[in-house]
């Protein structure tokens, strides 16, 4: 399983939502892969979000699998809203490894607690997903110009940023679609700053995936169960209900990786059809 000679051997990635999910998938992939990893998570429940974020052992968790994949780890507990602290984590993580190579911006909320007004709930979605992501890529793509060592940058989408479909007026769906669709804009954007630096600059768009974000009583409260041995129609052409965070971390890996050196300002669906449906 370890592979220090791997595609990414060598390098530092830094991870954001990475003590679970398809943070903790990605952090582990690369780290086979032969990668060093900054994992960085709020650990810590965020008001007016209708499911637990994840815990400070879910974070050591995932750096031990670092660990055991034979990566080093620098692990962290910050929120991506909160500039200041962020940017401490983002050093710190950079000074203890050598530098940074990759840039995984997928910290992200989903449900809103029915007990949040709709106005709340859409400026959270907006100021972690969107404003959460602008800070990660402010806070490490200076430091990866100032190297002068290239590198990638993949920012975690969804399906829902590149179609409304399922938008019904409210403060969730307004704000997760929206914050979503902005990511597309940032990505188009930095691949124009970064591109003189060789850096690279891309989105993944998941449909739903199995993770704690829908994997809640929260969610499963909207669904009900589908007779045994049908797929649940959650909108995917293929018959799949939920993909596996792998099915993310694959598409990440490869963007990451020499092999996509050429390929910049894209978004990429990772969606068993969803958006073309
Ligand atoms: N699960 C899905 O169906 C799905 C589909 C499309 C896109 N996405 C996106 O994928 C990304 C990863 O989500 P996941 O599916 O692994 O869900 P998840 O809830 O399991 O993981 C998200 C992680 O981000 C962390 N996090 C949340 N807010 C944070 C903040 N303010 N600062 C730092 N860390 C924070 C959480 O603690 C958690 O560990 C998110 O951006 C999400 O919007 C998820």
């Amino acid at each position: 399983m370890v592979d220090r000679t791997g595609r990414h051997a060598g390098r530092v990635a830094l991870i954001t939502g990475a003590a679970r999910g398809q943070g903790r998938s990605h952090a582990w992939r690369l780290a086979e892969e032969g990668a060093d990893v900054v994992a960085i998570d709020v650990c810590a429940p965020i008001p007016g979000v209708a499911y637990p974020m994840a815990t400070p052992e879910e974070l050591e968790e995932t750096a031990a699998g670092v660990r055991e994949r034979g990566g080093r780890v620098s692990a962290h507990v910050a929120d991506v809203r909160d500039a200041e602290g962020l940017g401490k984590a983002v050093s710190a993580g950079i000074e203890e490894l050598g530098g940074v190579d990759a840039v995984l911006a997928n910290a992200g909320i989903g449900m809103a607690s029915p007990h949040v007004t709709a106005a709340q709930a859409f400026r959270d979605q907006l100021d972690v997903n969107t404003v959460g992501v602008w800070n990660t890529v402010q806070a490490a793509a200076p430091v990866m110009i100032a190297q002068g060592r290239g590198g990638a940058i993949v920012v975690t989408s969804s399906s829902m940023g590149l179609t409304g479909r399922g938008g019904d007026g409210s403060g969730q769906m307004d704000g997760y679609i929206a914050s979503k669709h902005a990511l597309v804009g940032l990505v188009r954007a930095w691949a124009n700053w970064l591109a003189p630096h060789s850096i690279r600059v891309n989105s993944v768009h998941p449909s739903g995936v199995a993770t704690p974000m829908v994997l809640n009583d929260a969610v499963a409260a909207l669904f009900t169960d589908p007779p045994d041995g049908e797929v649940p129609d959650v909108g995917n052409l293929l018959p799949v209900g939920l993909l596996e965070p792998r099915d993310v971390t694959a598409a990440v890996a490869w963007l990451c990786s020499d092999e996509a050196r050429y390929v910049t300002g894209i978004a990429m669906p990772v969606d068993a059809g969803f958006v073309a449906r």
